[in-house]
């Protein structure tokens, strides 16, 4: 028995970590100041999670097991609610299926997280997307996988900040409170934004200054339809914690991709750096062309990076 034990513990490590068959845990955490109902939805021919859609109040965390090879999207949902006919609809990322759980679509604009597990050369491919546009700022950190395994994620506030050509409001009309920010795509449905048409190449659809707003506040999250090369990271045998409003007062190092002591390869840093240092110039600079833009991305920036040092 003794020795059957080891043997047995051998086997099952050899199942994770050489045929990776174990597909991924997620471990999805609230960490805003409201619920958050996430949304998830697999890629076709991928076989479907547990769930597609549940709420998760302030502070709170669930974990999802996902099967070998998924592939698929989460992200999160704002201000739902049931109406008196029970219909269930979210301000930002709306499924559109009328209930909490979802069935197949998310509306945009929204902040993605998109995972192909199991892929070429038996890694996990990950991203944070804003090509669909931006809702909560979200964070993805590799937890005990091997290879470069770097955090990604867009961790500063962009809806104040947003331009307001690609501005939601909370109220029809553009009233309220801004709630998210769609892609040039989305808000112009011009092929030089959408990557399509004449523009269907990496060569010929390069970033415009829509993109690199989004660019710019968070350089490691894809900002337009090819920007794969600083945009998607790869992970062996991984576990994946996604989190809303992520605080980094207490991860240093998740802050830099530092975390797990390996070598990184060369890559973006996951918030800008130079906002801090020249946030004063852009306050100064953005008040006097009357933009708020410029101004609330180095404040908001700055803010997250004083808790770095
Ligand atoms: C996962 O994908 C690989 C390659 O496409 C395939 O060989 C394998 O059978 C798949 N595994 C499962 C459990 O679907
Ligand atoms: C890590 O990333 C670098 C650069 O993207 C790549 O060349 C290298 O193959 C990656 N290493 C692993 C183990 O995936
Ligand atoms: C940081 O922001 C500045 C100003 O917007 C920009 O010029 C620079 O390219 C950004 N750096 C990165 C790494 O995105
Ligand atoms: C977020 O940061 C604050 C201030 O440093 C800290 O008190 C709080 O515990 C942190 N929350 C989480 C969930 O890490």
């Amino acid at each position: 028995m003794a020795r059957v034990v080891p043997y047995l513990f051998l086997s099952v490590l050899q199942l994770v970590f050489v045929s990776g068959v174990l597909g991924a845990t997620f471990t999805i955490s609230n960490n805003c100041e409201h619920t958050v109902w996430p949304g998830l939805l697999s890629g076709a021919g991928t076989s479907p999670l547990p769930t597609t859609g549940f709420p998760l109040q302030k502070g709170e965390s669930r974990s999802i097991s996902a099967p070998t090879n998924w592939s698929g999207r989460i992200w999160g949902r704002t201000q739902c609610a049931e109406d008196s006919t029970g219909k269930f609809t979210c301000v930002t990322g709306d499924c559109g299926s009328g209930k909490m759980e979802c069935a197949g679509g998310g509306a945009l604009p929204a902040t993605l997280a998109e995972f192909t597990l199991d892929g070429s050369g038996g890694l996990d491919f990950y991203d944070v997307s804003l090509v669909d546009g931006y809702n909560l700022p979200m964070v993805v950190v590799p937890q005990g996988g091997s290879g470069n395994c770097t955090t990604t994620g867009c961790v500063v506030e962009l809806n104040g900040a947003c331009p307001s050509e690609l501005r939601v409001a909370a109220a029809a009309g553009g009233g309220g409170e801004s709630v998210a920010c769609r892609s040039a795509c989305e808000a112009f449905n011009a092929p030089e934004y959408c990557c399509s048409g004449a523009y269907a190449t990496p060569d010929t659809c390069k970033p415009s200054a829509y993109s690199e707003f989004f660019k710019h506040a968070c350089p490691r999250a894809y900002s337009y339809a090819y920007d794969d090369s600083t945009s998607t990271f790869t992970c062996a045998a991984a576990d994946y914690a996604i989190t809303f409003c992520p605080n980094f007062s207490s991860k240093k190092s998740a802050a830099t991709g530092e975390g797990n002591g390996r070598p990184e390869a060369v890559q973006p840093p996951l918030v800008n750096a130079s906002m801090i240092f020249t946030g004063m110039e852009y306050a100064s600079d953005a008040a006097s062309r009357g933009g708020a833009y410029s101004r609330l991305l180095a404040i908001s920036a700055w803010a997250l990076l004083a808790y770095y040092s």
